[in-house]
């Protein structure tokens, strides 16, 4: 509601929301950890499971016009527009001009017009990094067949190099620079001077441009609130930001504005036969939209831009068109290595829930000393871990709390602030709002998940400030966490306070902050490539 207010429709449904506020919160409590996929159908969307018994993924389709009350209030948190859905409004592309470019593009294939550098520009990585030389930039100016509008590139280019440059400095040089809202700092950051510079570089010159092309509400918009709230927070803010420019010559990189929360929403259609089919098209459609009107996306055949999704379904989507999963940056909740997620040209960014829009009420809690439980954890039985997890520890034992259900009257919220680890288990899909939930309320999260690369692990180390318990050793949960001495356990939890500001979601993004922190991944895949081959065009 407050977030995205400023492009919120305003309805009937916005009084009727109110009235289920209280359910929604009820039911978050006791239904914790229910499918993100279930959270459009019609009349399961709060309690059951967004997979059927036989595991198959189902979602149920809303009517979009004049829809049943509850449904208003779903699409609430939605911000749709009701009164202009346009789907699939491109032009299709002739087959003429398909033949065409096919050439075109064998010949981008043979020599490829962008460079992936051999070791990937990575915070984390402790060794000093192989930068190219700026005499490489410079060789393009020698080049006689550039045309002149494309020296905007080469400019960029130097800039990017001086960066990396400034970059490679910080994390040998041993200087950190001032700051007045914050100086990263602590084993939580993999090089916290080589973060901080690269993300002052960031502040000073990236540059990203939003395609404007699509309508509201597949693009241009997003949900707020729900699980997936990332989406439509990232996308209004990176609309407002000053990291924008309306000149593309300008642009580091090109975002997407898509929403796969949307396009799941309102084009997936469980009757149809191949129900991926008409998701898939709608991305297409917009790439060819975008790389037919402007020279961007063949210029890099996509390696300078960036699409965003938290929905489960968004890494099969982005396989829609074959050069953006295989070269474009995805931002992703998501980040399922298992399906083709790469760490060091995808981001994987939180998952957070955000009930009433905003963090409010969802911070801060009391000190290690004052938290009675153990371990906590309530949710659904869904995905391969769960299972494990309730078999072993469900209602065995009162310092490890595992329930699929909280007795009544019980808040999660609560048993979070009284529990000194909380369990993140992954559920249908590896990443969970769990891991943010516990940072904000002062727990210390468990990742017990297979194949997942956590949020910023570009720049954060985990293992400072989380515990990571493999699948298999889940019998000796209690054993591995009573394990860990008080002294060990403050550490941890101290550390996890203060990466806290990574987390949050402010309606004006601050330094730092979840917005930020996603931007700089960016900034950071970006400075991983090299656009050249300008001779092309
Ligand atoms: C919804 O669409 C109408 C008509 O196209 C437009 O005037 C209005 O600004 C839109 N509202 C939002 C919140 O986007
Ligand atoms: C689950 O979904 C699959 C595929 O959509 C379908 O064949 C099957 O009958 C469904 N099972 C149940 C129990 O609804
Ligand atoms: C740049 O090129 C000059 C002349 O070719 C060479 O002397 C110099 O070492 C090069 N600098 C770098 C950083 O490679
Ligand atoms: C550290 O920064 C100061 C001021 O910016 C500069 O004078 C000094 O040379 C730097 N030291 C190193 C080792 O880079
Ligand atoms: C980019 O390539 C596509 C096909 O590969 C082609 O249809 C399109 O016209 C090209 N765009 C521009 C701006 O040249
Ligand atoms: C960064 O590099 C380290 C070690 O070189 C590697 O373990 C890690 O997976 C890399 N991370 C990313 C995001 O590429
Ligand atoms: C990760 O991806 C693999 C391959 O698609 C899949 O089998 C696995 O279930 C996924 N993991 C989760 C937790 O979704």
């Amino acid at each position: 509601m407050k977030i995205c207010s400023s492009w919120c429709s305003k309805s009937a449904s916005t009084r009727f929301f109110w009235i289920i506020i209280p359910f929604i919160l009820v039911s978050i409590f006791f239904a914790f950890g229910n499918s993100k996929s279930s959270s459009f159908s019609t009349s399961t969307w709060l309690f059951s499971s967004g997979k059927n018994n036989s595991g198959e993924l189902v979602a149920v389709k809303v009517a979009v016009n004049g829809g049943a009350d509850h449904e208003d209030a779903i699409l609430e948190d939605y911000n749709f527009n009701n009164s202009n859905i346009i789907i699939n409004s491109f032009s299709p592309i002739t087959a003429e001009a398909d033949q065409e470019s096919e050439e075109e593009f064998q010949e981008n294939h043979e020599q490829p017009v962008v460079t992936q550098k051999d070791e990937s520009f990575n915070i984390s990585s402790e060794k000093p990094h192989e930068l190219p030389s700026l005499n490489e930039t410079h060789d393009l100016s020698t080049e006689p067949k550039i045309k002149k509008k494309f020296t905007n590139l080469e400019k960029l280019e130097v800039q990017l190099g001086k960066a990396r440059a400034a970059i490679k400095e910080a994390a040998m040089s041993g200087n950190q620079t001032d700051d007045s809202d914050y100086v990263p700092t602590g084993p939580m950051y993999w090089n916290a001077k080589a973060f901080h510079r690269s993300y002052l570089e960031m502040e000073k010159q990236f540059k990203v441009f939003v395609y404007e092309e699509g309508e509201q509400p597949i693009f241009h918009n997003g949900p707020c609130k729900s699980i997936y709230a990332m989406e439509g927070n990232f996308i209004y803010q990176m609309e407002t930001t000053k990291f924008r420019t309306r000149d593309p010559e300008k642009a580091h990189v090109f975002f997407l504005p898509i929403s796969v929360t949307a396009i799941v929403h309102f084009i997936y259609d469980r009757k149809s036969r191949d129900h991926w089919n008409p998701m898939k098209q709608t991305l297409t459609d917009y790439i060819n939209l975008v790389s037919g009107k402007y020279p961007y996306w063949n210029r890099s055949i996509g390696a300078d831009h960036f699409m965003l999704s938290c929905h489960d379904w968004g890494p099969e989507i982005s396989k829609a068109v074959p050069e953006l999963f295989k070269n474009s940056i995805r931002a992703l909740c998501n980040a399922n290595t298992s399906e083709g997620f790469k760490p060091s040209r995808d981001v994987s960014f939180p998952e957070i829930l955000l009930p009433g829009g905003t963090m409010d009420g969802l911070l801060g809690g009391p000190s290690p000393s004052r938290r009675s439980i153990l371990a906590f954890f309530a949710g659904g039985l869904h995905g391969p871990i769960r299972p494990v997890l309730l078999e072993h520890w469900e209602n065995k034992d009162n310092d490890v709390q595992v329930h699929r259900y909280l007795p009544k009257g019980v808040s999660y919220y609560g048993m979070l602030r009284n529990s000194k680890f909380c369990l993140c288990p992954s559920g249908y899909e590896v990443a969970s709002p769990r891991m943010v939930e516990a940072l904000y309320t002062g727990c210390v999260p468990v990742l017990i998940k297979d194949h997942y690369v956590p949020p910023f692990s570009d720049v954060l180390n985990w293992k400072s400030f989380s515990v990571e318990v493999p699948v298999e050793r889940i019998p000796d949960l209690k054993k591995i966490l009573a394990g860990i001495s008080t002294r060990q356990y403050i550490r941890l939890q101290r550390r996890g306070k203060q990466v806290r500001r990574h987390f949050e979601v402010n309606r004006t993004p601050k330094r730092y902050d979840v917005f930020h922190m996603i931007l700089h991944s960016i900034w950071l895949r970006r400075l991983n490539i090299k656009l050249h081959g300008l001779e092309y065009l």
